[in-house]
């Protein structure tokens, strides 16, 4: 009779996912069904995303979060985008799908030489590379190169440098510009970067995703 009411609730749950094609949060592109390729330029970018997700570990976003970034950017008509924290290129590949309808670029900053020279391998797989600008260095400093109107910003580094890139990119960032930052659940970034972004009446922001890694989406205000 458990087994029976174990069962059942099992077939609740996972029916209406497996009816749509996909499995309720089960999936690794969990937030819904995968991406479907509208061009081969977009299913080889696609396939690089795949072969990631599938190889060994790193600290990338959650899909659906790369998924989020992507649909921004190309809805942003997006031309400059900048991300602290590259690793191996993962988010900035779902950013780059979005990139190459908008006809913009990304600036995305590392401070490890060889996880950066992997996202440039990435990169070039996915044949984005041209796109893309790896800065390498602690972005601490090297984001004071950064002279141009920023339509979105990616914040996915240190913790508790959060509230420093937000200080010191918020000038950048054009008005209706968009600032997305990973982590807001887990691992946290400092608090002082949540009251920044909810208290600063040039910004709007709310928080997403929050059962898991969570993200955050602020607005500069018009
Ligand atoms: C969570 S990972 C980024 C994941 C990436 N956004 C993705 O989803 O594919 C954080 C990255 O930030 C880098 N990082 C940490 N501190 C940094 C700093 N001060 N300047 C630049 N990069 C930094 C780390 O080396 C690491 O590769």
């Amino acid at each position: 009779m458990i087994l029976m009411a174990a069962m059942f609730s099992a077939a609740v749950l996972i029916l209406p996912g497996v009816a749509a094609g996909w499995v309720v949060g089960g999936s690794p592109e969990f937030g819904g069904p995968p991406p479907v390729a509208k061009s081969a330029a977009e299913k080889k970018i696609l396939e690089v995303l795949a072969e990631i997700r599938g190889g060994p570990w790193m600290a990338n976003v959650d899909p659906l979060h790369g998924r989020l970034l992507r649909i921004l950017t190309e809805s942003q008509g997006a031309r400059t985008v900048v991300e602290i924290g590259t690793s191996n290129g993962y988010s900035a590949l779902w950013i780059c799908l979005g990139l190459k309808a908008t006809g913009g670029r990304l600036i995305t900053h590392e401070i490890d030489p060889r996880v950066a020279d992997l996202a440039r391998q990435n990169f070039k797989k996915a044949g984005v590379e041209h796109l893309v600008t790896v800065v390498v260095g602690d972005a601490h400093d090297t984001v004071s190169r950064l002279k141009e109107p920023i339509d979105l910003l990616f914040i996915d580094a240190d913790k508790d440098g959060y509230l420093d890139y937000l200080t010191k990119l918020l000038p950048l960032v054009r008005p209706g510009g968009l600032i997305l930052a990973d982590n807001m659940a887990r691992p946290r970034p400092s608090p002082d970067f949540v009251r920044a972004v909810t208290t600063n009446p040039d910004l709007e922001t709310v928080f997403l995703n929050l059962e898991r890694t969570g993200i955050s989406l602020t607005v500069k205000k018009r």
